[in-house]
């Protein structure tokens, strides 16, 4: 059976089906030739007199649209569900897409033209996109609607067309939908909003829960019963950000972790994004997901077309945890691409808070010899070892060694770190500019500036402008040839700071509302080279932390520094809300040192290493200033890092206690196989005159036995421990960690 499919109703009007695992998405065409929602949620069979159950009837103010044949009907503009709304038509809801016409009105009717089935998943040019290998892993549904505007007698003809883009996967319960607006008239048009998705719930209890953040404090769970209005997560800064993350789910009041239904909308776009909620007068729920329309506006000169990136909805109706499952495994199996998409991902030791700007290269090969007797694989240099940068006012653009600190270059550094048993890493920003550089002195004009005006700061530094072709390619040549020349295997690609005065150069003046796409087009135009050139290297996104962990760049960069906030405390709750939509294999995560930099508090070294274990594991601190206590427990913790990094990269996730709403936060992986898992449990705080209840725990198999091989000693049945626990009488102590590695036995 196949993955969409078409049904024809009354009037030969078409109904799309599309299947997912244990889910459908349902949608068809309105007697008035709009394009209606019908259904998103559990399993429910094509069936043709679903065309009765459209919205219709009336309300008072109500907008209705009697059209003539061949599309006869009437619709009630204000109640119809539907699949692509548009402006400045009757539907007074939150539109997806407006558009300025060449002689100054906006707004568009679309109305459906016609439909095409294909096998797989086309690329969408120039944006990061899911993907499948094969063509019977998924189907795509393209369904073309036109602007049905007549032309004045004696003008050049208006017409907009939209391609709206449906990809349902086999054997999971997401649809992937993008959107593509072209100007089929004679006269240029503006896009002045064109969101990726827009989807209209019937009226219902709903809660809505994001992800919103800042610096050091990305991701916190934020979940709150919808009311009336608009409830909006956006961003105008340029990236997908630390503050409002490009993702929002959708529950059912009573769902939980484990019950409950729950829909789930994520961008694969790493700029502006807008995505949010309006609940109407009936109750209605319009849920909405794009770039952000502020400051946004493309001109499209006739044959030309706009694509907007696209966003995945995933359902479950196993809770926030089935919505997790979801993501995690789409992300990790078919967003994530390149070489290192499968492999094992080394151990690394970074710098940065071992020494800051502040290092030779002797005291780096010194961290490196202890690094080698500790297991870790792989030795990351961060930023500091180019141009002049003894602090952050200097030398962004110019990616040249510093010879000072470094007085025989790169190949030499990266051949001593090799020689104890270190792969070599590297930092670089990209994207950024100091004003004191030579690239800076050189091409004032290359940043994001607008003439006459101050150039705005942030950490001392301007963003270069992407959206031009030769600044990507002048950065471009000067990363590629320390590349080429010096042993790298990894890079850590930074961005910190957010965009101002956005504007280039290089466009005229009717383009300027296209700087911010075209920039991030340019960025993913730099990461498309990076990947083609150096297929084998692996790269750790990174933005002060995780300002900019998306699905896009997860396209191009496998894992992602989570948060600048290296303690393990406030990293429970980071880490928590990132996994709700990523995988833990994506999420960069380092033992510091203590008192710690970010928030001076102190933890042991296994709480912060089990912490650091529930990621992609690293150390971020100088390894030659432990004691022997400290150095035991940090190769046991590379030794674990090794021995359970499979589960990181196939296990699934379990959220067993939620650190925003308790002392007590829990996690757990497991196997596909259901033979092995890692137990993490700490205690943010103790409380006198507590027992702690035992840890009920989730996805073992019943039937089976399993023995702790490294933790606190046991051995249980699997039936016990999902329904009893893992006792935790050991846990006693402010900030301690407890760890079980279980296997069947
Ligand atoms: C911000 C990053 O998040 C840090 O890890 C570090 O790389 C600094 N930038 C370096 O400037």
């Amino acid at each position: 059976m196949s993955l969409i499919t078409v049904v024809s109703g009354p009037e030969n009007r078409p109904l799309f089906f599309l299947r997912g695992a244990a889910s459908t998405y349902a949608f068809g065409v309105h007697p008035a030739g709009l394009l209606c929602h019908l259904h998103w949620g559990g399993p429910l069979a094509p069936d043709a007199a679903l065309a009765e159950r459209y919205e219709s009837g009336g309300i008072p103010f109500g907008p209705e649209l009697v059209r003539i044949p061949p599309f006869g009907g009437r619709a009630p503009l204000d109640l119809l569900r539907m699949e692509y709304p548009t402006a400045n038509t009757g539907d007074f809801r939150e539109p997806a897409v407006d558009v300025l016409h060449a002689d100054g009105t906006r707004g568009l009717r679309l109305i459906y033209v016609g439909h095409r089935v294909v096998a797989g998943k086309p690329a969408l040019p120039g944006l990061p996109a899911t993907y499948v290998e094969s063509a019977d892993e998924a189907e795509t549904l393209e369904i073309e609607l036109r602007d049905a505007r007549e032309d004045a007698p004696g003008e050049p003809a208006l017409c907009v067309e939209a391609t709206l883009r449906y990809t349902v996967f086999a054997g999971r319960d997401v649809v992937v939908r993008s959107a593509r607006v072209s100007n089929r008239g004679a006269r240029a048009v503006t896009v002045l909003r064109a969101a990726s998705a827009s989807v209209d719930f019937t009226p219902r209890r709903l809660d809505l829960l994001t992800l919103p953040g800042a610096w050091a404090r990305e991701r916190w769970v934020e979940r709150a019963p919808l009311r009336a209005g608009l409830h909006e997560s956006a961003s105008r800064r340029g990236a997908s950000s630390h503050q409002a993350h490009p993702f929002f789910a959708l529950l059912e009041p009573t769902a939980d972790e484990a019950r409950g239904e729950v829909h789930g909308f994520s961008l694969v776009y790493s700029g502006n994004h807008r995505g949010g909620v309006e609940v109407t007068q009936t109750s209605q729920a319009r849920a909405f997901l794009g770039i952000n329309p502020d400051g946004f506006a493309w001109r499209l000169e006739p044959g030309e077309s706009f694509q907007a990136p696209e966003v995945v909805l995933a359902y479950s109706a196993e809770g926030l945890g089935g919505l997790s499952a979801q993501y995690h495994r789409l992300y990790r199996e078919r967003l994530v691409r390149g070489a290192w998409r499968d492999r094992e991902r080394p151990v690394l030791i970074n710098n940065w808070e071992a020494t800051y700007f502040n290092f030779d290269a002797d005291k780096l090969a010194a961290i490196a010899r202890t690094a080698g007797e500790l297991g870790i694989e792989l030795f990351v240099l961060d930023d500091g070892w180019f141009g002049k940068r003894n602090d952050d006012t200097t030398s962004l653009g110019d990616w040249v060694v510093d010879r000072k600190k470094l007085p025989d270059g790169l190949g030499d550094l990266g051949r001593r770190i090799e020689a104890e048993g270190l792969r070599f890493g590297l930092w670089f920003e990209p994207e950024m500019i100091s004003a004191d550089s030579d690239l800076y002195r050189a091409h004032p004009d290359w940043c994001l500036h607008i003439p006459g005006r101050d150039r705005t700061e942030v950490r001392q530094q301007l963003v270069l402008d992407f959206s031009r072709r030769e600044v990507v390619e002048g950065v471009y040549a000067q990363v590629a040839k320390i590349l080429r020349e010096a042993p790298v295997g990894y890079v850590k690609w930074d961005m910190n700071r957010h965009l101002t005065e956005v504007a280039s150069a290089s466009l005229p003046p009717e383009r300027q509302g296209e700087v911010s796409h075209r920039h991030i087009l340019g960025v993913y135009a730099f990461a498309e080279r990076l990947a083609g050139e150096f297929p084998d290297l692996l790269i750790e996104g990174c933005s002060g932390g995780g300002g900019r962990y998306d699905p896009g760049m997860l396209h191009y960069t496998p894992q992602f520094w989570c948060s600048d906030n290296t303690d393990a405390i406030a990293r429970l709750r980071i880490q928590h809300g990132t996994s709700i939509v990523y995988p833990p294999c994506t999420m960069g995560a380092h033992v510091s040192a203590v008192p710690n930099h970010q928030v001076h508090r102190s933890t042991p070294m296994r709480t912060r290493g089990d912490v650091a274990l529930a990621g992609q594991f690293g150390f971020e601190l100088d390894l030659t200033k432990l004691d022997a206590a400290d150095l035991a427990e940090a190769k046991d913790l590379a030794a674990q890092a090794k021995a359970t990094r499979h589960l990181l990269r196939h296990g699934d996730l379990h959220r067993l206690q939620d650190p925003h709403t308790g002392n007590l936060t829990a996690w757990m992986l497991v196997s596909p196989e259901r033979d092995e898992a890692v137990v993490t449990v700490v205690l943010s705080l103790a409380e006198p005159n507590w027992r702690l209840p035992a840890l009920r725990l989730r996805g073992l198999d019943p039937g089976a036995r399993y023995r702790c091989v490294h933790g606190p000693a046991g051995e249980w049945r699997g039936d016990v421990l999902l329904c009893i626990g893992l006792p935790l009488d050991e846990l006693k102590q402010d900030f301690q960690s407890l760890r079980w590695h279980l296997k069947r036995v």
